[in-house]
């Protein structure tokens, strides 16, 4: 299968398992349902359960049903980190994925808690799963990426508070590794690792795919920063130039963008390498490193 169309259906499977998860209710809090689903369901890449699901697939044949609700959950996540990120006192940014920010769409109050809502639900997900886990070993293997996963989200926090924190202040190249790796590099990394351990992968294939996952969380943000810089607004479908704008110490601040292109192809080449090891069946998670580098949103 073609990369593209692997990376399609990937999508869609997401996007199907996560309209299931929707709060319906039609009563007093139909509005904050509808803020729900218009970020959720608004476009988004889905990279992060993609990683779930595709690290599973590259050590075991088995159906990735265990992987579902812990990958719909890290998209949970995801999207409240977007809609809080988007807000006055954070970014201040009026649009994501081409259409108006949460909280211009509705109000503040109801992005807020739109995105407390998302943040709640991934827990929801996760621990109904566990009770739901029969075989002893299996949920003690759970309860352990559920501790992973609720760190790892504290680390996405953290990562937040440094970037929002230091804008327009001078920083050190590894305080802005300490953002990026935070910030945005703990989540990809636990996608992986999840994927990896509901795998029951050996320890050595974990600590490998985690050295692959540190490598293209880090070219993720690099790229974010590439194309806050140069990007095109209409394809991104959220604002260029803002980082610049606001100061924000980027790779490119950092770097120039020469610099932060080079970085880049660095760190897509030792993400690939991590993979060889894998031969065809790494292919796609190889291509995905080339994606994240070469996407044009
Ligand atoms: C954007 O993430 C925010 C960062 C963490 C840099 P994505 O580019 O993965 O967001 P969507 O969901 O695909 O829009
Ligand atoms: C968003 O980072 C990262 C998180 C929400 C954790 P950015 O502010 O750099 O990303 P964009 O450019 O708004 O998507
Ligand atoms: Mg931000
Ligand atoms: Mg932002």
């Amino acid at each position: 299968m073609e990369f593209k169309e692997g990376l399609q259906t990937y999508q869609q499977i997401i996007n199907q398992e996560l309209e299931k998860y929707l709060r319906k209710e039609n009563g007093l809090e139909k509005v904050l349902n509808e803020s729900i689903k218009y970020s959720l369901m608004a476009g988004g890449k889905r990279l992060r359960p993609i990683l779930v699901l595709a690290t599973y697939a590259l050590l075991s044949d088995k159906p990735y049903d265990s992987c579902m609700p812990y990958a719909v959950a890290i998209e949970m996540v995801h999207n409240f980190s977007l809609i809080h990120d988007d807000l006055p006192g954070i970014d201040n940014d009026d649009f994501r994925h081409g259409k108006p920010t949460n909280h211009k769409q509705f109000n503040e109050a109801t992005a807020i808690l739109a995105g407390d809502s998302l943040l709640n639900y991934a827990y929801i997900v996760i621990s109904q799963d566990i009770q739901n886990t029969v075989d002893i070993d299996e949920k003690q293997l759970k309860i352990q990426i559920f501790n992973e996963f609720s760190k790892s989200v504290d680390k996405m926090i953290v990562g937040e508070y440094v970037d929002t924190e230091y804008e327009g202040k001078k920083i050190t190249i590894e305080d802005l590794e300490y953002i990026h790796k935070n910030k945005t590099g703990a989540l990809l990394t636990l996608c992986v690792r999840m994927g990896a351990m509901l795998a029951k992968c050996s320890q050595e294939d974990l600590e490998n795919l985690t050295k692959y996952s540190e490598k293209i969380g880090l070219a993720f943000q690099v790229k974010d920063d590439i194309l806050s810089e140069e990007g095109d607004a209409k394809i991104l479908g959220k604002p260029v130039g803002n980082d610049k704008e606001r100061q924000k110490c980027t790779y490119v601040s950092q770097y120039g963008l020469a610099g932060a292109k080079d970085i880049l192809d660095t760190l897509t080449e030792d993400a690939i390498n991590c993979l060889e090891r894998y031969g065809e069946r790494a292919t796609f998670l190889k291509q995905l490193a080339t994606y994240i580098a070469n996407r044009n949103k």
